[in-house]
């Protein structure tokens, strides 16, 4: 597994107004859309690409373009959702399937309530997106199903880990050579209730409101 922390001032001062709790839920939205532009180009640096002609108006060249089969992006419902935008703006050939994971607060373990992904993903890359890498529980889960169909490599594109979080995922699946963790920040530690310490707060009630 390799992690990658997107180190650049454009995406620290993103994540301080993000992290900002006077930030309203329009600014945060933006904001995440815009950081996952930024981290969508560390992610991609190995998407799959094959060399076609192309005739420009002077002469005949090789181009650089998304091999078939594309990308395949994975937003984990709900927050996940705040980053999709922002990836397929990026990677437009992408295709997009879903899966609703959710944790229970209590033993911060996560279950699955939908899945809207292709039986087979044989040789595809996915990109998993899900805001925050908290205790790593669903992640792990997310990143084990899609290399189960098949999944040739997994990016988990994600704005803040915690340790805990990088320590779960490396133990589940560091051994994997297929898995990359692409993350805005590291930031301290969780605190008792599973959540992401200085953070954000809950990235999907900042997002889309306490429903
Ligand atoms: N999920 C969140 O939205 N925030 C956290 O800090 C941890 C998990």
């Amino acid at each position: 597994m390799r992690t990658i922390v997107a180190d650049h001032p454009l995406v620290a001062h993103k994540l301080a107004v993000l992290r900002d709790e006077s930030t309203p839920s329009p600014t945060f939205r933006h904001l995440v859309d815009e950081l996952v532009t930024l981290l969508a180009y560390e992610a991609t640096r190995e998407v799959r690409v094959e060399a076609r002609e192309i005739r420009t108006p002077v002469a005949v060249t090789q181009g650089v373009y998304i091999a078939d089969p594309p990308p395949l992006i994975v937003p984990i419902l709900r927050a996940g959702l705040g980053m999709l935008d922002g990836m397929t703006r990026m990677v437009p050939k992408a295709e997009v399937g879903f899966l609703g994971m959710v944790r229970n607060e209590e033993t911060l373990e996560a279950t699955t309530y939908a899945n809207r992904l292709p039986d087979d993903l044989t040789g595809r890359q996915c990109f998993l997106v899900d805001p925050m890498l908290a205790t790593g529980g669903t992640l792990v889960a997310a990143i084990d199903y899609l290399l189960d169909l098949g999944a040739r490599d997994v990016t988990a594109v994600c704005l803040l880990a915690a340790p805990e979080g990088l320590a779960a995922v490396e133990a589940a699946v560091g051994h994997r050579a297929e898995v990359t963790v692409v993350v805005a920040a590291v930031d301290e530690r969780l605190d008792e209730r599973g959540y992401i310490v200085p953070g954000l707060g809950d990235a999907g009630d900042r997002l889309y409101g306490v429903v």
